[in-house]
């Protein structure tokens, strides 16, 4: 099992309707080759993290920095290892707004593990999931 992390920024002209599109695409083409991961977004940036069988994951990760939805890919962790940390996701998309609506996906060891890949999910999402009373 191979695992890698990357951070990029969505392009400008990215919209709703093309992250829906990405997830569509994803959620088929990781099941098909037996690739987990999450993707999380706030204000356009993103970190997020795929794993699998070495070459299914090496293929995908291709096609994603490849991918002119979003600019600036870059490497943050690659690691062999023999545990899946996103057991049972697809891909799970993660924005203030399914944050918001379920807190309790911040304390999964996958979406930790990757938050603090970028100094820490509260940070990450930041006000963006501040509640207002
Ligand atoms: C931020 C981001 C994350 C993506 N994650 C995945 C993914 O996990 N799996 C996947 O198959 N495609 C993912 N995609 C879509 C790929 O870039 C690509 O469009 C898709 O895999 C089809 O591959 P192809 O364009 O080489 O045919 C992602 C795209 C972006 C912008």
């Amino acid at each position: 099992m191979f695992r890698i992390a990357y951070r990029s920024r969505l392009a400008g002209s990215t919209s709703q309707h093309d992250i829906e599109d990405i997830m569509k695409t994803a959620t088929e083409r990781n099941s098909s080759l037996g690739v987990t991961g999450a993707w999380m977004v706030c204000d356009g940036d993103c970190i997020a993290s795929i794993e699998g069988p070495p070459l299914a994951v090496k293929q995908i990760a291709e096609s994603i920095w490849d991918d002119p939805r979003h600019t600036g890919f870059r490497l943050v962790s690659m690691e062999h290892t023999e545990d899946r940390l996103f057991e049972g996701w697809e891909l799970k998309f993660l924005d203030a707004g399914t944050v918001k609506d379920d807190p309790k996906l911040l304390e999964h060891p996958g979406v930790s593990w990757l938050g603090n890949l970028a100094g820490g999910t509260e940070k990450f999402f930041g006000d963006a999931i501040v509640y207002h009373h």
